[in-house]
C-alpha cells in the first residue's frame, strides 16, 4: 500500500453557523480510518458532501489543518493528470479535502461517467462515512465499480453494533421515537414493534398522536394524513404517550398534563412527570433504541433530552442513540460525565440510522460486499 492514494468517502455535512460548525463529532470519526491509512504510507484524499449544494467544505478544511496538513482542491475540474500530479507531489502526511463533492450535479445522479473519473484518483477505495451510505450517489456506491474498495472503521463500527439490534434477544427492550416526522419513522416503528418491549413517542412526532387519540395540542406542530396508521398504533399496548407535557402559552412556558392543554398552547416538550417516568424504564432495561429529541431542539427545548440521556449514563443497558440532534445532546451530557459509558453508542447517522435499522442493509454498505 506504501505510496498508493487512498480515495475515503467521509461525512463532512456538519451543523454550522455563520462559519462555525456546530457539532465535529462527524469530522472526528474519520480521523482513525485517515491516521491507519497513513500510517501504511498511503496518501489520502478525502470526499465528502454539505447537504448545502453551493456551500464550500472550506470551514471544514480550516478545523481538519488542526488535526492534520491539508490541502484544500477547489478545482472544478476533477479529470486531469494535473491534479493527480498535484496530489502526488503533495507529502503524505498531507490530507487531500476535495471541494463540496454535491457541486457537481453528475454526484447524485450516480453518473457511471463521473464516478470513473473520481475513481482515477485513488489506487483503492474506502467508504468511511457511514451517515450518508443511504445515498446512491457517485462518491458512495458508483465510484466502488472501478477501485477495489472497502469499509472504513467508523463505518465498520456502525454496522457492528447496530446489526445487533436487528436480530436482539435481550429484553427488557425499549424503543424511544422522537424528531419531527412521523413519515420517516413508520418503517422504523414497522420493523421494531414486534422485537422491541415498549415503543414510546416523544417530540413533535407526539402531537399528532394526541390529535388522533383526541387530545387538544393547541397550536402545536402536526403532521396530516397519517390518522389512519397511528389509530392502528395506539391499539398496540407497547405503544406509550407521555402523561404530561411542557407547553408555551404566549411567551411563558407551562408545565401541564395532556388533557390540560388549551387551544392557545403549543407544545415543545414533554414534562417532568414524564422524563421520571421514561428514565425509570431506562434505567431497568437491558436494551434502549433512541432516535430523535423528545422536544422542540431548535427552540432550545433540551431538558427532557438531557435527562433521559443522564438516565443512559446511570443504567447498564446497551443503549444506542441515532440521529444528528439526540447524538449532539447526548454527546454533550456524556462529556459532562465521569461515568463509564461504554454501553452507549452514538451514531453518526441521521437518515442512514434509521434506513440501515428499518432494511438491514444500506447501498453503499450493499456494494462494499
Ligand atoms: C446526513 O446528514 O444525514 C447525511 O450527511 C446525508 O445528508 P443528505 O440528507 O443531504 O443526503
Amino acid at each position: 500500500m506504501k505510496g498508493k492514494r487512498a480515495l475515503v468517502r467521509v461525512d463532512f455535512n456538519v451543523p454550522m453557523k455563520a462559519n462555525k460548525i456546530l457539532d465535529t463529532r462527524r469530522i472526528e470519526a474519520s480521523f482513525e480510518t485517515i491516521k491507519t491509512l497513513q500510517k501504511k504510507g498511503m496518501k489520502v484524499i478525502l470526499v465528502a458532501h454539505l447537504g448545502d449544494k453551493k456551500a464550500s467544505l472550506r470551514t471544514v478544511a480550516i478545523y481538519l489543518s488542526k488535526h492534520f496538513p491539508v490541502k484544500f482542491l477547489t478545482t472544478k475540474i476533477l479529470e486531469t493528470n494535473t491534479i493527480i500530479n498535484l496530489i502526488d507531489e503533495l507529502p503524505s502526511e498531507t490530507v487531500i479535502l476535495l471541494e463540496n463533492i454535491r457541486q457537481y450535479p453528475r454526484e447524485e445522479k450516480n453518473d457511471p461517467k463521473f464516478s470513473k473519473i473520481l475513481a482515477t484518483l485513488g489506487d483503492i477505495f474506502v467508504n468511511d462515512a457511514f451517515s450518508v451510505s443511504h445515498r446512491e450517489h457517485a462518491s458512495v456506491v458508483g465510484v466502488t465499480e472501478y477501485l477495489p474498495s472497502y469499509a472504513g472503521i467508523q463505518l465498520e463500527k456502525e454496522i457492528k453494533t447496530l446489526s445487533k439490534l436487528l436480530d436482539n434477544k435481550k429484553h427488557p427492550f425499549l424503543f424511544i421515537l422522537g424528531g419531527a416526522k412521523f413519515s420517516t419513522k413508520i418503517p422504523l416503528i414497522n420493523r421494531f414493534i414486534d422485537s422491541a418491549d415498549q415503543l414510546i413517542i416523544t417530540g413533535a412526532i407526539l402531537n399528532s398522536f394526541y390529535k388522533t387519540a383526541g387530545f387538544e395540542v393547541g397550536v402545536s406542530v402536526v403532521e396530516k394524513g397519517y390518522e389512519k396508521e397511528i389509530k392502528s398504533l395506539l391499539s398496540s399496548p407497547k405503544i406509550l404517550l407521555p402523561i404530561d407535557v411542557l407547553v408555551l402559552r404566549g411567551p411563558s412556558s407551562k408545565k401541564l398534563l395532556v388533557n390540560e392543554v388549551s387551544r392557545r398552547d403549543k407544545i415543545v416538550d414533554i414534562g417532568p412527570q414524564s422524563s421520571a417516568l421514561i428514565a425509570e424504564k431506562i434505567k431497568k432495561s437491558k436494551v434502549v433504541v433512541w432516535n430523535g429529541p423528545t422536544g422542540w431542539y431548535e427552540g432550545g427545548f433540551t431538558l427532557a433530552t438531557k435527562i433521559l440521556a443522564k438516565a443512559m449514563v446511570d443504567s447498564k443497558a446497551f443503549s444506542v442513540i441515532g440521529g444528528g440532534d439526540t447524538g449532539a445532546v447526548v454527546d454533550k451530557v456524556l462529556k459532562n460525565n465521569k461515568q463509564e459509558t461504554k454501553h452507549i453508542f452514538i451514531s453518526t447517522g441521521g437518515g442512514a440510522t434509521l434506513e440501515y435499522l428499518a432494511t438491514g442493509t444500506l447501498p453503499g454498505v450493499k456494494c462494499l460486499k
